[in-house]
């Protein structure tokens, strides 16, 4: 079977700055899609790979929020073939598992991923980063984790929806079932918390209120629907939420960083009843203590939300739909295309927040 040999950005050693390296992508086997990667999105889960705060699976082949186009598929595959324009997914429920088997295939718990490896020259194996690995000309993926669309979209916006979009926006439509008329506040506002303030206006809130430390965010904030924003270095946001919701706090708090101190504003601006959802990924050195008194004085729910409890193959043509009438402005989330050697640069753009999203034009 053949091999290709295309470059792709890897993460050789915790902290280490990526690089770009040759990687030996096999042809697809049974059940596999071959996918020339068009475009894919820099998301802060891949700088926490290479931060080693997602495990320790050195070395990594990073990227993960891609679209482009199928080009060879093994044997069995029958929901794409060559040419079909796919956004990639990091979730392909099997139908099988103790969830699936429960009517969740959302949390499925054994999603498909290719069976063979992605390698370096030498033939050591990488861990394609959330099972996808798109920094690369070609990527190897289960089939059912490419997830054909409308190819009017542009790669660009398109590859948005398979991660970062679709993580913020299904935080606040799927798992804080936000509806008319609820107020919502979303703590960090990058490119998952942005998505998340656009996803609470399709849902019908009244009140959104964007919470982050630097005001470029909040500006784009308002830009995707937010009616209040908080620059909670100068303002102590919950006082603030509090005092833009009647004194109550906000009906979903949605935490958009991944940090022990933005969950606990969350946690306390919330309405009594209300909902807080988890979408930033903390790091394993995490620790959070609260009020058990509080936990249940307040009642409601604390959740989590992996990927927006998303279901691809239902959610991304609806949200490449939405965008193509015009109500979800996914090119807005663009603030800069770069080439794939440029991701390391893309990293401390990230980390200075002066980026929604860098992509990678491959
Ligand atoms: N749950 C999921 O399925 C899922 C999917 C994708 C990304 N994520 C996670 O979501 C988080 C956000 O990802 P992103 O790509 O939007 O990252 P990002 O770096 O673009 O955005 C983070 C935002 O948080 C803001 N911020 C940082 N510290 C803050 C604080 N103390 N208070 C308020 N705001 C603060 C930053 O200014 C920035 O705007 C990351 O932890 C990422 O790993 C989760
Ligand atoms: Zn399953
Ligand atoms: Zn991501």
């Amino acid at each position: 079977m053949a091999v290709n040999e295309v470059q792709g950005v890897i993460s050789r050693a915790k902290g280490a700055p990526v690089e770009l390296a040759p990687i030996l992508v096999p042809d697809p086997g049974a059940g596999e899609a071959l996918v020339r990667v068009q475009a894919c999105g820099v998301c802060h889960t891949d700088l926490h790979y290479r931060e080693g705060a997602i495990n320790d699976e050195f070395p990594f082949l990073l990227g993960h929020e891609a679209a482009g186009i199928v080009e060879k598929v093994g044997d069995g595959v029958t929901n794409v073939q060559p040419g079909d324009f796919v956004i990639l997914a990091w979730r392909a429920p099997c139908g099988n598992c103790r969830s699936c088997r429960r009517g969740r295939p959302w949390y499925c718990f054994a999603s498909h991923n290719a069976q063979q490896k992605m390698t370096l020259a030498d033939g050591s194996a990488l861990s394609p980063a959330l099972g996808i690995g798109a920094f690369c000309e070609l990527t190897l993926v289960h089939a059912l984790q490419a997830v054909k669309v409308d190819p009017a979209a542009s790669p660009l916006a398109a590859g948005l929806i398979g991660c970062g979009v679709m993580a913020g926006l299904g935080a606040a439509m799927n798992t804080g079932g936000v509806g008319r008329g609820d107020s919502v506040a979303v703590i960090g506002c990058g490119g998952v918390g942005n998505a998340a303030v656009a996803g609470a206006r399709l849902a019908g809130a009244h009140t959104i209120i964007a919470v982050d430390i630097d005001d470029r965010k909040l500006e784009w904030a308002k830009e995707f629907g937010a009616t209040h924003t908080i620059n909670s270095t100068q303002t102590e946001p919950v006082e603030a939420i509090r005092a833009l919701t009647g004194g109550n706090g906000v009906n979903v708090a949605i935490e958009a960083v991944g940090n022990p101190a933005t969950y606990e504003q969350a946690f306390y601006a919330r309405d009594h009843a209300g909902t807080v959802v988890l979408v930033g990924v903390p790091d394993p050195t995490m620790q959070i203590e609260l009020p058990l008194l509080e936990v249940f004085g307040r009642g409601g729910s604390l959740k989590s939300s992996w990927y927006g409890d998303c279901l691809p193959t239902r959610d991304f043509p609806m949200l490449i739909d939405l965008y193509r009438q015009g109500r979800l402005d996914l090119d807005a989330f663009v603030s800069e295309r770069i080439g794939i050697g440029d991701v390391e640069t893309a990293f401390e753009r990230m980390s200075r927040g002066e980026v929604l999203r860098s992509v990678v034009v491959l």
